[in-house]
C-alpha cells in the first residue's frame, strides 16, 4: 500500500494549524505568520487535497472589505493554480475580547446579535468557495462560575442561533452542512456542549437537525478520559459524523493537539480501522475529509512544521496499511471468530418474536445454566489485543 499521500486520501489541514505560530499562556510566537498563499502551495506539494480556515486565519476581524475581497481573491488564484479545495469552513467566534463570554451564548445579547451576522457572512464565503460542511466550535461558549451562567437559557440561545443559520442556508439553497466540535474545557473552565454525546442530544432539539451533525476531534474527547473510536462509532451509528478532527493527546491534561497518533496510538488504530474498515462489507464507513486538526510545536521552525504535516498524514496511512493487514490475516480472524464479536449483530430476539414468546422459551431462562460461565466460557479477547498490537508495531 501507497505511503505517499495522494488526493484520493482526501488529506485537509486547517490554516490555523500548519499557520500556528506557536504562542501559548506562557510566551510568544516562535514562528512568523505563514502566508495563505504558501500554505495552499505547501500543502499541495504534500499531497493534501484540502485547505479549511476560520474567516480571521484569513483577514483580520477588522479587515475592510478591500482587504477581505484581496485575501479571499489571492486564496482563490491558489486554489486554481494548484487544484487543492476547501471542504470546510469555520468561524472565529473566540480571539477577539468581544467574544470573551462567548458569541451565541454571550450573557451579552449584543455580542450574541454580532456573533450570528458574523457567521452569516462567512456562511456565504464557505458557499461560495464550494465548502460542503461548516464547523461550529463554541470554544467561548461556556463559564468559570456556575452563578455567572444560566446553561439552561444558554443552550436555549445556541439552539436559537443554530436554528437561525440552519434557515438561512435553507433558504438560500446552500449545499452546506453544520458540524457542531465538542471540547470539554480550554479557554472556558467548562465548555457547553461539552463531548460528542452532549452534542448528539443537542441536535435532536433543532427545528432541522438533519443539516446538523458532529465533528469530533480526538484529543478533545480524551480529555475527558473518553475512548474517542466508541464516540466515532456511535456518531457513525447515528449518521452524525458529518466531520472529524484527527490529532494526538496523551491522557487527561492541556489540548496537545499532537500529531495524530502520537498520543494514544492504539485508539488512532482502531479509529482508522474502524473509518476503513468499518462500513457494511468491510470497506470505509465514513467517506469524508481526513482532517487534522493539530499545532506543530512551539520547539518547530517551518521545516519542522512541514515534516509535522508529513507526519499526519504518513501516520494515517501507516495505520490503514495495518489494520488491513490486520483484518487480512487469518489467525485474527479466527480469533475474532472465537471472541464471538460478529454475533453481537445478531437480532437478541428471532424474527417477529415477543416478550411473550421470549418468556415461553425455557431454553432463555428456566433451563438456561449459566454456571458453566464461571471458570469457563472465555472469550478470548486478551489474545485478540495482543493480535492487534502485534499488526501496530509490525511484528507481525
Ligand atoms: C481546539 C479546536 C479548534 C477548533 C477550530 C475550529 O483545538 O480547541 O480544535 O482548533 O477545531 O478552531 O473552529
Ligand atoms: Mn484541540
Ligand atoms: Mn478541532
Amino acid at each position: 500500500m501507497a505511503l505517499t499521500p495522494t488526493r484520493d486520501d482526501k488529506f485537509s489541514f486547517g490554516l490555523w494549524t500548519i499557520g500556528w505560530v506557536g504562542q501559548d499562556q506562557f510566551g510568544g510566537p516562535s514562528r512568523a505568520p505563514l502566508d495563505v498563499v504558501t500554505a495552499v502551495e505547501k500543502l499541495s506539494e504534500l499531497g493534501a487535497y484540502g485547505l479549511t480556515f476560520h474567516d480571521n486565519d484569513l483577514f483580520p476581524i477588522d479587515a475592510s472589505d478591500a482587504e477581505r475581497t484581496a485575501q479571499i481573491g489571492r486564496l482563490q488564484k491558489a486554489l486554481a493554480d494548484t487544484g487543492l479545495v476547501i471542504p470546510m469552513v469555520t468561524t472565529n467566534l473566540f480571539s477577539h475580547p468581544v467574544f470573551k463570554d462567548g458569541g451565541f451564548t454571550s450573557n451579552d445579547r449584543a455580542v450574541r446579535r454580532y456573533s450570528i451576522r458574523k457567521v452569516l457572512r462567512n456562511i456565504d464565503l464557505a458557499a461560495e468557495l464550494g465548502a460542503r460542511t461548516f464547523v461550529m466550535w463554541g470554544g467561548r461558549e461556556g463559564s468559570e462560575y456556575d452563578s455567572a451562567k444560566d446553561v439552561r437559557a444558554a443552550l436555549e440561545r445556541y439552539r436559537e442561533a443554530v436554528d437561525l443559520l440552519c434557515d438561512y442556508v435553507t433558504d438560500r439553497g446552500y449545499d452546506l452542512r453544520f458540524a457542531i466540535e465538542p471540547k470539554p474545557n480550554e479557554p472556558r473552565g467548562d465548555i457547553l456542549l461539552p463531548t460528542l454525546g452532549h452534542a448528539l442530544a443537542f441536535i435532536e432539539t433543532l427545528a432541522r437537525p438533519e443539516l446538523v451533525g458532529i465533528n469530533p476531534e480526538t484529543g478533545h474527547e480524551q480529555m475527558a478520559g473518553l475512548n474517542f473510536t466508541h464516540g466515532i462509532a456511535q456518531a457513525l451509528y447515528q449518521g452524525k459524523l458529518f466531520h472529524i478532527d484527527l490529532n494526538g493527546q496523551r491522557s487527561i491534561k492541556f489540548d496537545q493537539d499532537l500529531v495524530f497518533g502520537h498520543g494514544d496510538l492504539q485508539n488512532a488504530f482502531s479509529v482508522v480501522d474502524l473509518l476503513e474498515n468499518g462500513g457494511p462489507n468491510g470497506g470505509p464507513s465514513y467517506d469524508g475529509p481526513r482532517h487534522f486538526d493539530y499545532k506543530p510545536s512551539r520547539t518547530e521552525d517551518y521545516d519542522g512544521v512541514w515534516e509535522s504535516a508529513k507526519a499526519n498524514m504518513r501516520m494515517y496511512l501507516l495505520l490503514k496499511e495495518r489494520a488491513a493487514a490486520f483484518r487480512a490475516d487469518s489467525e485474527v480472524q479466527e480469533a475474532l471468530a472465537a471472541a464471538r464479536v460478529a454475533e453481537l449483530s445478531e437480532p437478541t430476539l428471532n424474527p417477529g418474536e415477543s416478550y411473550d414468546d421470549l418468556m415461553a422459551d425455557r431454553t432463555s431462562f428456566e433451563d438456561f445454566d449459566i454456571a458453566p460461565y464461571f471458570n469457563g466460557k472465555g472469550f478470548g479477547f486478551v489474545r485478540l489485543q495482543q493480535l492487534a498490537l502485534e499488526h501496530l508495531i509490525g511484528a507481525r
